[in-house]
């Protein structure tokens, strides 16, 4: 596809992604003051503990996981050693129409009479249609059976928040002189699926996007007027981590495995990106980017800053013997619900990288 073309289809896919994004808001809003009233109507009633049952509620258990409108609390009743109710825990911030689905899917029922250990360990699949909404919900209840099998709230809680943020190394910096690493930069589409050390993954998001002059607050990449506007998230098989530059960290976003939402997806197994330890998704936060005049300038600007970004990130695998691809394909709507993106945000690109294949 020739450039000219490939930028209209892009900033005519960002731009509908954008409209789409502003359109839900719209009507979660809309329907945002009866969203309680209506859950209620929509999931089974939280019934008061019969006799010697306990209810654990995994309220602030974990405070990271949303569904599709937000947090999932939900109780878990458990008697004699038995699962005897799952519900959500009402009121719930969760969108009104999910829950439906997740109720007519059956998903309260999945614990049923288990024993609370079996339970805590047993495979329950997500709903189709109400994805995250599912996962979320899920993991709540996983929460409160790790719970009522003994662990206590304020440990399960402090393993949550660990699992939360990772606290990466000081990075350290490439020794390969500039005209090496230039002469060496290509795109490279074979990995091995071995994972990055946490000093190879801040070493690369330095090199990426980091704060190379304190003083000023400005990094290796530059952004146009200095707006500093895209987000680098690093998708990995075990989940999603919106990288904190300023604390050099990684703050879990998604317990799902979104690779695969980037990279070859029309030959499945084939896909790349999902041998490959990292997908890094580039969003554009329009808040912050606050370009006046044409759309079509916001995404012109904020495709260049991530050029940049890109560009530092080919050098940086370059000079380190790590293979790299950027990606214009990748599904920006699914990954701006599964990283719960506020409306403003949409991701643009993707880059794929990690170990040369063996
Ligand atoms: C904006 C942009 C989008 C790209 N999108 C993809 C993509 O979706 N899939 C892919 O395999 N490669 C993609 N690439 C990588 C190019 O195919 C690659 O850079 C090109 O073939 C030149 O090869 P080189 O990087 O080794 O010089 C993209 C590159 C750029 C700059």
């Amino acid at each position: 596809m020739k450039t000219s073309n490939f930028l209209n289809v892009l900033m005519a896919a960002a731009l509908v992604v954008l409209a789409a994004k502003l359109h839900f808001v719209g009507i979660c809003c809309g329907a945002g003051a009866n969203d309680s009233a209506a859950a209620s109507a929509a999931t089974p009633a939280a019934a008061p503990a019969g006799a010697g049952a306990t209810v654990i509620d995994s309220t602030g258990l974990l405070p990271g996981v949303k569904g599709f409108g937000g947090p999932v609390p939900v109780e878990v009743e458990v008697k004699d050693g038995h699962v005897v109710r799952v519900a959500p825990k009402l009121p719930n911030e969760e969108t009104p129409g999910f829950f439906q689905r997740l109720a007519d899917a059956g998903l309260w029922r999945a614990w049923d009479g288990l024993p609370v250990e079996v339970a805590a360990t047993s495979r329950v699949d997500a709903v189709t249609g109400a994805t995250y909404s599912s996962e979320a919900a899920i993991a709540n209840v996983r929460a409160a059976l790790a719970v009522a099998a003994g662990k206590s709230r304020e440990d399960f809680a402090a393993e949550a928040a660990a699992r939360a943020r990772i606290a990466l190394p000081p990075p350290s910096r490439s020794a390969m002189p500039l005209g090496e690493a230039l002469a060496k930069r290509a795109t490279y589409r074979d990995f091995s699926p071995e994972p990055l050390t946490d000093q190879e993954l801040s070493d690369l998001l330095w090199a990426a996007n980091g704060i190379n002059r304190p003083d000023l607050g400005k990094r290796t990449a530059p952004t146009a007027m200095n707006r500093q506007e895209i987000d680098i998230y690093v998708c990995r098989a075990d989940g999603a981590y919106l990288w904190d530059s300023e604390a050099n960290a990684l703050v879990r976003v998604s317990d799902a495995d979104l690779r695969g939402l980037t990279g070859r997806m029309n030959d499945g197994d084939a896909n790349f990106a999902l041998v490959a330890p990292i997908a890094i998704v580039f969003v554009i936060d329009f808040e912050r980017q606050k370009m006046q005049g044409r759309p079509q300038d916001a995404f012109k600007y904020a495709s260049v800053d991530c050029g940049f970004i890109g560009q530092n990130i080919y050098l940086h695998c370059a000079a380190t013997g790590l293979h790299t691809v950027f990606l214009g394909s990748l599904k920006p709507e699914q990954i701006a619900r599964a990283l719960s993106l506020p409306p403003a945000s949409v991701p643009l690109f993707a880059q794929t990288v990690g170990k040369p294949a063996k």
